[in-house]
């Protein structure tokens, strides 16, 4: 994610055309997100039947597959962009996203706030 949004912020201040390389990686960044939901979704099944309902466990689901459906929808949408604006789309995208994942994590944690103190 990092090495995505930081081709992505360059490529926007450098006025560059979206090569390869930037292609590649939204299409990493989708696959890895997609695969990490998929095993997501199964751990979810598992446990739903092993352990029972945990409603936390549901949120960090809900939060992740709105991320993974954010970037999968809004990356396809901005395929035909002229390259500035992809640039630019792409990288205030990684960052929202960044911080859906980040609070689907901390919510699975009992004490969030204990990994700052
Ligand atoms: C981008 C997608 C996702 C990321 C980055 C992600 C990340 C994580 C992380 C960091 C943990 C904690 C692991 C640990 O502390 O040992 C976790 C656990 C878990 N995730 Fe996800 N997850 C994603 C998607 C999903 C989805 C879509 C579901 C279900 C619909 C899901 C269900 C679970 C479950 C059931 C656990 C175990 C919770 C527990 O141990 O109580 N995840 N995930």
């Amino acid at each position: 994610m990092a090495v995505a949004a930081i081709r992505y912020l360059v490529g926007f201040f450098g006025k560059q055309k979206f090569d390869s390389f930037s292609e590649t990686l939204i299409k990493a960044f989708n696959a890895v997100i997609g695969l990490q939901a998929l095993m997501g979704l199964a751990l979810f099944i598992w446990t739903w039947m092993e352990e029972g309902f945990v409603r936390q466990r549901a949120e960090h689901g809900f939060a992740m597959i709105v991320a993974v459906a954010l970037v999968g929808a809004l990356s396809s949408r901005w395929k035909k962009l002229e390259d500035n604006k992809r640039y630019r789309n792409y990288f205030i995208l990684i960052l929202v996203v960044f911080a859906i994942l980040l609070a689907g994590m901390l919510g699975l944690r009992r004490d969030p706030m204990a990994l700052f103190s």
